[in-house]
């Protein structure tokens, strides 16, 4: 295990209950002059699976990371408003240098992209001559400037997998994901020591509370929580799942209720596109503060404003890439 950086304390989430897809009466305004400025500027939104349920609701597509880093780089759209948070619209502006490309709040972070930088990156080739670095796509530029691959938790295992066997590895930042690619590939990482202050904090016990209030409800689990190791012990066959994988495991699966062990806005996503199941969330304290910071108001305002844009110098933009690029093109 490699590097101890702690996750920066989350900030406050804006009150409403974010579970709920209502209108208000004053959105409707709001959503009208987003729709006419989205025409105006030629703009397209993409939303996280993460994100508020008003804002999944006018997005042109929501989707994982993998999905959106996708949709960002087949766009022919002139703004891309990322409904996200700032890791997404830094890959969306590498793969995008001559769009606009708008993160409405500039303080929507991650913890886990904040627990790694370049600089451990340096540190460690120079421990591991010849190695090569995998780092996840809640990254930085900078980060992903000194990586050889990225992933995201969608593709992760066949990233790995295509790597030739006898070669260090460094898979960075997330720990727990690190140990789902372990257990699927059987090969040994050196893993950096990083995770998710939403999903780390997801306990056994609170998985255990919901499957006792729902007996026979499936699980679906992100491989960033905390929880995965104790709940697998328990159940080695299960799988873990990206946030898209949940769509479509709780399309395909006979099961009618799923507990949804991964931040609340996945359960707004899965209620929305499979409305005959019931989806439960693991526990309400869930959710992530930095991309609940994006609002109607907030996406309004940076559309009609062409404010805050995200953009990444060109020299780290074009070292960016290359790993960005190699991830697109293995699944
Ligand atoms: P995916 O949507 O790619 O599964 O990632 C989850 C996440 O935590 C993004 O920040
Ligand atoms: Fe980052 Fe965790 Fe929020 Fe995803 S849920 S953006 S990993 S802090």
């Amino acid at each position: 295990m490699t590097g101890n950086r702690p996750a920066i304390p989350p900030a406050q989430v804006p009150q409403r209950d974010l579970l709920q897809l209502r209108v208000l009466p004053d959105e409707r305004q709001l959503r009208a002059d987003i729709e006419r400025l989205r025409r105006e500027r030629n703009a397209v939104i993409l939303a996280h699976n993460y994100q508020r349920p008003e804002v999944q609701e006018i997005a042109d597509f929501v989707g994982d990371s993998l999905g959106l880093s996708r949709q960002a780089a087949r766009t022919d759209a002139d703004v891309i408003v990322f409904a996200g948070v700032h890791f997404m619209a830094e890959t969306a502006a590498i793969l995008n240098p001559d769009r606009v490309v708008l993160l409405p709040d500039l303080r929507a972070g991650c913890s886990l992209a904040q627990t790694l930088t370049a600089q451990d990156i340096r540190d460690w080739r120079a421990r591991h001559p010849g190695g090569l670095v995998v780092t996840y796509v809640n990254t930085t530029a900078e980060v992903k400037a000194e990586s050889d691959y990225c992933c995201t938790s969608g593709n992760a295992v066949q990233v790995i997998e295509s790597l030739p066997a006898d070669v260090p590895i460094l898979f960075a930042p997330d720990r727990f994901l690190a140990a789902h690619v372990i257990r699927e590939t059987g090969r040994s990482l050196d893993v950096w020591d990083g995770a998710c202050h939403v999903h780390a904090a997801i306990r056994p016990e609170d998985v255990q509370h919901q499957q006792a209030a729902h007996p026979g409800a499936e699980l679906l689990i992100h491989p960033e929580c905390g929880c995965s190791s104790r709940v697998l012990a328990a159940l080695p066959d299960l799988q873990l799942y990206s946030t898209e994988g949940m769509l479509h495991r709780a399309r395909a699966s006979e099961a009618q209720t799923f507990i949804v062990v991964t931040e609340t806005g996945m359960v707004t996503r899965l209620r929305r596109d499979v409305p005959e199941k019931t989806f439960v969330p693991v526990s309400r304290t869930a959710c992530c503060e930095y991309m609940k910071m994006i609002s109607l108001e907030n996406i309004r305002d940076s559309l009609a404003n062409l404010q805050p844009r995200v953009t990444v110098p060109e020299d780290v933009r074009l070292r960016a890439l290359r790993p960005i690029e190699r991830m697109l093109a293995i699944g």
